[in-house]
């Protein structure tokens, strides 16, 4: 038997490697289990950084077709080579797994090839060999949530990872679910020339997103050729030999129609994944909604067993999950690692791309909080106009006692990469006013969050 480990993460996702190396940086002794061929979880292999690429890629795709005459260049007989742009968001991926073998490695940590069980508190099996260890880590991530009347085979009927796979772009896609993937994925196959209609169950799209940002973007989105059914339920979806009938329904209830589609795009969520884990057997808990019950230092109410990422409640998001392992690690050191859940962004990367941090307009009228809000648009912005993306704005969410910020919601050019200033700030316990008198780099989109922290003093100067 190999000498105890100090901590055997179960899962090498952005949560699970990355606790790893944080553990193996403060000294402790780290085995990484991951049972797919390669490192880096759902993001890197099979969600973020795949869709990235074909995000940007189809985006040049449409640029090279539509707006880039508008700069005078004009590229006459553009065509899409899908082949060379899958294997293109093939090399991404593998450049980027390989990234982690190499800090693994760096960072002497094992990796223990094959799938992970938990055995008893310290015991953990990898392919018939128990290995010890101090510290359990449960890293396992998340899969596609399933819809009954909806069997998913990948080919005709695709969870993500099948979207991400098509090696022809279909006529006619129809996406279950109006959130993070359904917009992203189908922005991707719109751009390379499918029809693409999203049927969502709610009456708006991204429902965690502020609603004024939402409804800007599902009109964008429709300009750009998307359709939108709100409110509607999918009951049951068959596949014949030339495409998929899907029959829906309003979601209140009515009359059921069908509609046609090449392929179909299922993603109405996720759900943890912890299959084969032994939690059951080591006695772990589970939650209401069947994520793994820990406390606020991440451990389960089996000592000596801790979870992270998307396996655990709060927003099923990559750098959630790595703030999480870094936490943890320290907190396993002996130091207070610590996760501040009310400065989390999120970002859909749809163009414009859509970013969000703290609370939305919906949850101050929820909560009662007396609030300003200070907005700005990028049609008055000079570096937005010289880009000819104009689209959006930053909506700005203040105490309206204290001047504190409380949200910040951009819709718009790099929303995503924008969103960072406003992050920093709350972790600051900034002002509005602290942003608005920060010097910001002219000509350049973040003078539109400048701006926007104007407005809520009433005060913007280009507007
Ligand atoms: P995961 O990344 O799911 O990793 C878990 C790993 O554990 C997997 O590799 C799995 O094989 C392994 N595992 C499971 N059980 C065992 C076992 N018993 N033994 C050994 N190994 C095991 N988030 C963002 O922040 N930004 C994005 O742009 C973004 N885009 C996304 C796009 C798509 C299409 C999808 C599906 C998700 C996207 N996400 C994005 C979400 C992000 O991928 C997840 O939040 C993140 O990967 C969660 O990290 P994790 O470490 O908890 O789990
Ligand atoms: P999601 O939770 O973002 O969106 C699911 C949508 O489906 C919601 O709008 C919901 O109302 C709707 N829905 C639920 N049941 C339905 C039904 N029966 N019929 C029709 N609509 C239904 O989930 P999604 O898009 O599957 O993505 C999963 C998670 O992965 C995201 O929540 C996010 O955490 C992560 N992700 C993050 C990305 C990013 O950060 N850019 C990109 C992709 C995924």
């Amino acid at each position: 038997m190999s000498d105890p480990f100090d901590v055997i993460v179960i899962g090498a996702g952005p949560g699970g490697y990355v606790c790893a190396i944080r553990a193996a940086q403060l000294g402790m002794k780290v085995a990484c289990v991951e049972k797919r061929a390669t490192l880096g979880g759902t993001c890197l292999n099979v969600g973020c950084i795949p869709s990235k690429a074909l995000l940007q890629s189809s985006e040049e795709f449409a640029h090279a077709r539509g707006a880039l005459a508008d700069h005078g260049v004009l590229a006459d007989g553009v065509r899409l080579d899908l082949a060379r742009m899958q294997a293109r968001k093939s090399d991404v991926v593998s450049a980027n797994v390989k990234g982690v073998e190499f800090l693994l490695r760096k960072n002497n940590i094992s990796w223990l090839k094959g799938a992970g069980r938990i055995v008893a508190p310290g015991k953990v099996d990898v392919a018939g060999t128990v290995y010890n260890t101090k510290h359990i880590v449960i890293a396992s991530g998340s899969d596609s949530i399933p819809l009954p009347g909806v069997a998913v085979d990948e080919q005709r009927i695709v969870t993500s990872t099948g979207g991400l796979e098509l090696n022809k772009v279909p006529g006619r896609l129809v996406v279950i679910g109006g959130g993070y993937i359904g917009l992203e994925l189908g922005s991707v196959w719109r751009r390379l020339g499918a029809e693409v209609t999203v049927v969502e169950f709610l009456d708006r799209i991204v429902p965690t997103m502020d609603g004024e940002v939402a409804r800007t973007l599902q009109r964008i989105l429709a300009r750009q050729g998307l359709k939108f059914r709100l409110g509607t339920k999918v009951t049951a979806a068959n596949a014949t030999d030339d495409g998929v009938m899907l029959t829906v329904e309003p979601a209140k209830g009515g009359d059921a129609e069908h509609i046609a589609a090449d392929v179909v795009l299922l993603a109405i969520g996720r759900r943890p994944y912890l299959d084969g884990l032994g939690l059951a057997e080591a006695g772990v808990a589970l939650d209401d909604r069947g994520r793994i019950a820990t406390d606020p230092r991440f451990a389960t109410n089996v000592p000596g067993i801790h979870a992270i990422g998307d396996v655990i409640a709060g927003p099923m998001l990559a750098h959630k999950a790595e703030e999480e392992g870094v936490a943890l690690a320290e907190i396993l050191a002996g130091q207070a690692g610590h996760v501040n859940y009310a400065a989390i962004p999120g970002v859909v990367y749809t163009w414009p791309e859509v970013a969000s941090v703290g609370q939305t307009e919906e949850d101050l009228k929820a909560a009662g909080t007396a609030y300003n809000v200070g907005k700005f648009p990028f049609t008055a912005n000079g570096r937005a106009r010289a880009l000819g993306d104009t689209e959006g704005f930053v909506k700005l969410l203040a105490d309206k006692t204290t001047d504190r910020l409380l949200g910040a919601h951009i819709i718009g050019p790099d929303a995503g990469t924008l969103i960072a200033e406003l992050v920093t700030a709350m972790e600051f316990g900034a002002s509005a006013e602290d942003v608005a008198r920060t010097c910001h780099a002219h000509p350049t989109l973040s003078e539109a969050v400048k701006e926007a922290a104007l407005a809520v003093a009433g005060r913007a100067l280009h507007i």
